[in-house]
């Protein structure tokens, strides 16, 4: 998830991206950069710098260019590490087409090889720059009109984008499209001005007047003119919808919600699919009637043979990523019949563990900086063993130090209490399990399609939760003047339980701990009493009627019972004192639903007593230090 921006106008565009990209910075602050066109047939101006918007900044403003169209990009890699080389806009080999691109191209190392063969040469490590490179080739060919061009290009394009695009021949306009990421334009009162953003966030200050572009869509932005708008299905005029905003840059970039953890937590269903894209898909059977799905991971391609090897796999973690290594233990030795341990990062790092050459280490981290992390990376790779990543932070340290890896794909997470990268490292571990169980030939076909399908289904599943929203609001005054909370949940919910624990604590500084259910009766049984409010996750798989026998021990002891259960459960009812019901789904993938109220409940919580929900005290979003 990237930020981009566009200004056409009257005023020099430089300032104006500038403070866009600021506005946008916390879709991805890896590398940023701005092109300006300032007249027709000159190149364009273009200034580009790895790291934050403000590095771009101090580099622009001596400058103080003129120019009053330009395009501006602050990234959040997912092809290419963060480097000058590919950041954007990207420039065409010719020189006269320039990008912006927000998404993924799931199909650019084809295109790219074709262009090769046709003679283009490439200098970043982009899918971009491909795509730049493909507009340009059809705009050499088709009398260098853009707006053409670039609908023809997007036409043998696979995957999401929202992209700005300029031409040097003509410095009056952009071109500008979106499919599956977001775009909008702002136009000023008098038409004279068009301000384009991921979001409305770089425009609200300047005009409260935006058009949203709908998937599928393409717009050629003229100075002075109305907004040309292109269906590209069929070439049909669309109709220009202006709508009134009335948000204030804050509220924005949380995309209207209060808090970046509830906005995070509600871009789950979206952040799932865009994690699975290009990854779970169907294919055509060899009979050519039916389809089936195929798990496509390409950091398998190189290393199947040793990771399909391994007779012992371990997860170095810390934090909810370990909570998510503790579900890959499951779903790694039930799909593929590996033993699996998961250690906590600083621990392992000290305890000179036992690794053998032929281990896999899975390291599990979300920002990729986290130093307790990197460090059981590197003594694993002394240890010989292969080294396999799952991280969010494109081009960071950990995902440069290990051997290969995955990457999340669900964007910039910024509140500190982790939850959209939790769900995001649960279905890549899902997917790896798919992959490797398949390929090992452990789990039946059918496990593997009905899998496969049940994962397709589950970001809709996360949306019938978050409908629930209210109600869990309300459920969350049962712990706003508590001090102390249990967890408790069994088989794949005992990681869940952990991780709702740390939600509560992280945030709502109340004391809360995980454990596995039946492990009550050896000790924590005796801090149940009428005060005590107990979260048991008691989903309808696995171990239900042990957990609800567990529940009626806490009953009978006046613990104060909230438990997360299956629709349709007709018996945690009588032994709690509120449920709330989730859908079904399988085994292996409930902790993707049954997390999702616990991240609700303690963000309400935090909420209820008036504490920072996004930066909580003595918490950092990233610990790079041990
Ligand atoms: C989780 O909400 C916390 N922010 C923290 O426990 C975090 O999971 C831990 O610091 C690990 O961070 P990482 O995933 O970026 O490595």
């Amino acid at each position: 998830m990237c930020g981009i921006v566009g200004y056409i106008g009257t005023r020099p565009a430089a300032p104006m991206l500038i403070k866009g990209l600021h506005q946008l910075e916390y879709r991805g602050y890896d590398s940023a950069g701005i092109a300006l066109n300032h007249e027709n047939n000159q190149p364009f101006i273009i200034y580009k710098e790895k790291g934050k918007v403000s590095n771009l900044e101090t580099a622009v403003i001596n400058d103080q260019p003129a120019a009053t169209v330009g395009i501006g990009h602050t990234r959040w890699a997912t092809h290419g590490e963060p480097s000058t080389t590919n950041a954007h806009p990207h420039l065409s080999m010719s020189g006269e087409i320039v990008i912006v691109h927000n998404g993924i191209i799931e199909n650019y190392k084809e295109l790219k090889e074709q262009l090769e063969r046709k003679g283009y040469v490439f200098k970043s490590q982009t899918d971009t720059e491909v795509l730049c490179n493909l507009i340009d080739y059809v705009y050499q060919r088709n009398g260098r009109q853009l707006m053409a061009a670039v609908s023809r290009a997007l036409y043998h394009v696979i995957g999401a984008y929202a992209i700005v695009v300029m031409e040097c021949k003509d410095s009056s306009h952009v071109v500008c499209a979106r499919k599956a990421s977001p775009l909008v334009i702002g136009v000023s009162e008098d038409n004279t001005e068009y301000f384009i953003g991921s979001d409305a966030t770089p425009m609200v200050e300047y005009t409260k007047r935006v058009v949203y572009l709908d998937d599928g869509q393409i717009a050629d932005v003229r100075r002075g003119e109305d907004i040309n708008l292109i269906n590209l299905s069929d070439h049909s005029a669309a109709d220009v919808n202006v709508k009134e905003i009335n948000l204030d840059i804050a509220a924005l970039s949380k995309g209207g919600y209060p808090h970046y953890m509830i906005k995070e937590i509600f871009d789950q269903p979206r952040c799932m699919r865009d994690c699975m894209r290009g990854r779970i898909v169907r294919v055509r059977d060899y009979s050519g009637n039916g389809e089936h799905y195929e798990v496509h991971l390409s950091a398998l391609k190189n290393f199947k043979a040793k990771l399909i090897r391994a007779r012992h796999v371990i997860i170095v973690a810390c934090g909810t990523s370990w909570h998510a290594g503790l579900i890959g233990k499951h779903l790694i030795e039930q799909m593929c019949r590996i033993r699996v341990e998961v250690e906590y990062a600083s621990e392992f790092r000290y305890s000179n563990p036992v690794v053998e050459k032929d281990d896999v280490v899975i390291a599990i981290s979300q920002s990729g900086e986290t130093a307790d992390t990197l460090a059981a990376i590197q003594l694993a790779k002394e240890k010989g063993a292969l080294v396999f990543g799952i991280v969010n932070g494109v081009g960071s340290s950990i995902a440069r130090e290990t051997d290969t890896g995955i990457y999340i794909h669900v964007g910039p997470e910024i509140g500190v209490a982790s939850t959209k990268a939790f769900t995001g490292q649960v279905t890549v571990l899902a997917m790896l399990a798919l992959a490797l169980g398949n390929a090992l030939g452990t789990i039946t076909e059918e496990e593997y399609q009905q899998t496969c399908h049940e994962l397709t289904v589950i970001p809709d599943k996360i949306n019938q939760i978050l409908e629930q929203n209210d109600r869990i609001k309300e459920l969350s005054a049962m712990f706003a003047d508590r001090h102390n909370a249990l967890y408790l949940g069994r088989g794949f919910n005992y990681p869940v339980a952990l991780e709702g624990a740390l939600k509560l604590k992280e945030i709502s500084y109340i004391h809360a701990e995980g454990y596995p259910a039946a492990e009550m009766k050896h000790g924590p049984l005796a801090l149940v009493d009428e005060h005590m409010p107990i979260v048991f996750v008691a989903t309808h798989q696995g171990q239900y009627q042990k957990i609800i026998s567990n529940m009626q021990e806490v009953q009978s002891r006046k613990g104060r019972i909230l438990a997360i259960v299956s629709e349709g459960d007709n018996v945690a009812g009588h032994i709690c004192e509120h449920v709330i019901e989730i859908p079904h789904t399988l085994n292996a993938l409930v902790p993707l639903l049954s997390v999702i109220p616990m991240q609700m409940l303690a963000y309400h919580v935090a909420v209820a007593k008036g504490l920072n929900v996004d930066m909580p005290r003595n918490l950092a979003k990233s610990v790079t230090v041990e």
